[in-house]
């Protein structure tokens, strides 16, 4: 018997910024390519908070990350999660999350991170990373964060 071939894994990276080609917009191309290397399918999509989400359902994975401004993550991919069809969307599957900032990693993991968990109750999140300035085009940290999403896919 042939065995048969695994399907590739769909990911979908769904992000704000209000730097075009900014550090975050070069980490998701980073995240993206990493990811693409392990076999999966990879797109990403900027958010808009009335945006309609229902593609996302053709997506076994969806990574979300943004940058903070102004203390809140950006206002884009927070208006989506607070009021679009994206959580419905989003019900049962795997995530990963990330955020770029300037902030200590402890402030961050405190005051950041959470205004994305709390619109997550039931997703199984894979791997979440807060990218410090000196980390956002660092190869190996990126490896180890696709890595750990992968791990879990
Ligand atoms: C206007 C502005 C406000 C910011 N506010 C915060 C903040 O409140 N907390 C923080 O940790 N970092 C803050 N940062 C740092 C950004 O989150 C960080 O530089 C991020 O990587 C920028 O991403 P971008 O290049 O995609 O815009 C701010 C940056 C800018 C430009």
């Amino acid at each position: 018997m042939t065995p048969t071939a695994q399907k590739p894994i769909r990911a979908i990276i769904l992000f704000d910024s209000r730097t075009s080609g900014g550090s975050t917009e070069k980490l998701i191309d980073a995240i993206g390519r990493e990811l693409a290397a392990t076999g999966a399918y990879v797109e990403k999509a900027k958010c808009k908070s009335t945006g309609d989400y229902s593609f996302v359902e053709e997506f076994d994975l969806v990574i979300m990350g943004a940058p903070i401004y102004y203390l809140l993550v950006s206002s884009q991919l927070l208006g989506a999660l607070i009021q679009s069809n994206l959580k419905k969307y989003l019900a049962g599957k795997k995530v990963a999350l990330f955020l770029t900032c300037g902030s200590p990693e402890l402030m961050a993991n405190l005051v950041y991170m959470p205004q994305l968990k709390m619109h997550l109750g039931g997703n199984e999140i894979l791997a979440e990373k807060i990218f410090a300035p000196d980390e956002v085009a660092n190869p190996a940290i990126i490896a180890q964060f696709v890595d750990q999403i992968s791990k879990g896919c």
